[in-house]
């Protein structure tokens, strides 16, 4: 009923382990059932991570009227979920950086061709070749939570200070909880760029982990600049601070919620890490050795939906520095009277309009190298010093 209620009346109460709530009229709502819609999908999904815009990139209560600059698919078509993540049998398509799943891929490509540029422009034939190192979103979605800030860390370790006064951050948003911990957020965020094949490494409950590094990824993406199935995209990187076993070294799970007004062992209710653990690790049925290290974490969460129109997609020059001053197209091509190369080589997102629209983009006024090519393992702009797996003969 939670996929298929039309009334909007549907719910569940926390401590209730999925259940409805007792104050529902389920007949009515039997009644009424129909196909899934976004409001569907996205009563779980929006709240990844316990609260609307948590973990996800880019899966926000703003989907359910989003603006066609938000998300062209769902604001300008009005998609539903479905229409991408085909399902039959109840087998929702669709791959989650989070959790490993059979029931296949949704992809860009189910329905644009693997060569999707066809406008006429003089740029199609560069664009279409680019689709063979570079993931679509990256220039087709290059901001994530364009309409609603993220959390982008969440410090457990800070949690517990019953005194500390939450402030408000620019976007109105509170810096802390003395339940959950330390919190930042972060709107019209600029993504992280690596190589990524499809594949991601995760660390699942009961893993063991190296307790002595700095950084533990929780979940990272496969992929590599000399593996021909890499592609460069786009992820949100959520940092965290959380608990592991300092013997066990594996991460802990504390228990939260209390159960009930006698629960002694819940850290929301009792404040005390060492009984949430020990009772969320016998629910795990796993052994807590009675010693915890708080440590820093990261997950990468992969930018998937928030596509732009096409107008405003990464330009030319929002990646190639050496587009950018007198010489663009024509480092290689011969002039055309009537042809403006500068201004085909700049034509996209533009992040000064943005900002004037209440966007959170200054910081990216006038930047080229947009996906930083060194960082990528590139020597420089490939333009320079050429692609992965040849070298454009190419003379000042
Ligand atoms: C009752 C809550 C709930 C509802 C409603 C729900 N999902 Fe999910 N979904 C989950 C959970 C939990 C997971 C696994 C954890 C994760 O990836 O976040 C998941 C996973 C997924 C995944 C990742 C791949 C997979 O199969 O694990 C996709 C894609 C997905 N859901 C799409 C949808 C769509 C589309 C709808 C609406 C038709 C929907 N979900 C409705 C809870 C829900
Ligand atoms: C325009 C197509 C499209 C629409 C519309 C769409 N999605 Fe997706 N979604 C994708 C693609 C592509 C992926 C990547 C899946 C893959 O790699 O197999 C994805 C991934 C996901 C994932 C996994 C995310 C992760 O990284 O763990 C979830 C969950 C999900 N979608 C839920 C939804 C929900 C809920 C809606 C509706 C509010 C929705 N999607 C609408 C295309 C779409
Ligand atoms: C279920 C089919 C489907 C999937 C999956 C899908 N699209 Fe689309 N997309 C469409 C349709 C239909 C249109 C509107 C007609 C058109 O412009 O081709 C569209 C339009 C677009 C446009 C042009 C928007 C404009 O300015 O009008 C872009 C860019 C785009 N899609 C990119 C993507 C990317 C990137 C993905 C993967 C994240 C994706 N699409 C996944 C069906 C899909
Ligand atoms: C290197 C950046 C880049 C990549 C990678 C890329 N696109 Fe595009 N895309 C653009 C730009 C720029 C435009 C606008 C073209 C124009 O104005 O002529 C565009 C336009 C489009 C359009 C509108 C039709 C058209 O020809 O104008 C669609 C649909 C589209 N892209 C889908 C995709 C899909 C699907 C992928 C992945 C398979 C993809 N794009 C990969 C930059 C890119
Ligand atoms: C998202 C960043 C990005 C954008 C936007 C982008 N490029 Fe590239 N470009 C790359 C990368 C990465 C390579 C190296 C590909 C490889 O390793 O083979 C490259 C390589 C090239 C090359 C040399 C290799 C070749 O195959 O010809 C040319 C020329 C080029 N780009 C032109 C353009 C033009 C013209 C545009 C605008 C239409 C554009 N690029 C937009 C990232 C980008
Ligand atoms: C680093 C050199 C380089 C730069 C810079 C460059 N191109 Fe190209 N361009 C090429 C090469 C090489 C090809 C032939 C690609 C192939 O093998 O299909 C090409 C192909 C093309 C084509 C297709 C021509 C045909 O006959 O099929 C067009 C149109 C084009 N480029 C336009 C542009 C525009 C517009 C820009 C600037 C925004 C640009 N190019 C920047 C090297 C470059």
């Amino acid at each position: 009923m939670v996929c298929h209620d039309t009334t909007g009346k549907y719910k569940k109460v926390p401590t209730g382990a999925g259940m409805p709530a007792k104050d529902i009229n389920l007949k009515t709502i039997a009644e009424n059932v129909g196909h899934t819609s976004r409001a569907n999908c996205g009563a779980c999904h929006f709240s990844g991570g316990g609260g609307d815009a948590i973990k996800h990139a880019d899966l926000s209560g703003n989907l359910l009227h989003p603006s066609r600059n938000c998300d062209i698919h769902m604001g300008g078509y009005d998609f539903t979920c479905t229409e991408c993540h085909i399902t039959k049998n109840h087998k929702i398509k669709g791959r989650s950086s989070s959790v490993p799943v059979a029931e296949g891929a949704t992809e860009c490509t189910d329905c644009h061709s693997k060569t999707p540029h066809y406008s006429g422009g003089l740029i199609d034939d560069h664009l279409n070749k680019h689709c063979k190192t570079i993931d679509c979103n990256t220039c087709h979605s290059p901001l994530y939570a364009k309409c609603k800030p993220t959390k982008t860390l969440w410090d457990w370790s800070k949690a517990g200070d019953k005194k500390r006064k939450p402030k408000k951050d620019k976007y109105g948003q509170e810096d802390y909880n003395p339940k959950k911990g330390e919190f930042k957020w972060k709107e019209s965020a600029k993504p992280a760029y690596t190589w990524s094949n499809g594949y991601m490494n995760r660390i699942l409950i009961g893993d063991k982990v190296d307790i002595d590094r700095e950084i533990i990824n929780i979940t990272s993406p496969v992929g590599s600049i000399k593996d021909i199935n890499s592609k460069i995209t786009p992820f949100k990187i959520m940092k965290g601070v959380q608990a592991v076993d300092a013997k066990n070294k594996y991460f802990l799970i504390p228990h939260l919620f209390p159960k009930n007004k006698q629960d002694k062992t819940a850290y929301w209710k009792n404040f005390d890490w060492d009984k949430a653990f020990d009772e969320g690790m016998k629910a795990a049925e796993l052994d807590y050795s009675g010693k915890y290290k708080w440590i820093q974490t990261q997950m990468y969460w992969r930018v998937t939906h928030e596509v732009m129109p096409a107008g405003s997609a990464l330009s030319c020059v929002d990646c190639h520095q050496s587009l950018k001053d007198e010489k663009t197209c024509n480092r290689c091509h011969q002039n055309k009277e009537g042809i403006d190369f500068q201004k085909i080589a700049n034509k996209g997102i533009d992040f000064e309009h943005m900002e004037s629209a209440g966007r959170d983009v200054s910081e990216l006024k006038d930047k080229t190298d947009y996906i930083n090519f060194k960082s990528l393992g590139y020597e420089g702009d490939p333009i320079i010093h050429g692609g992965r797996f040849k070298k454009l003969p190419l003379k000042e």
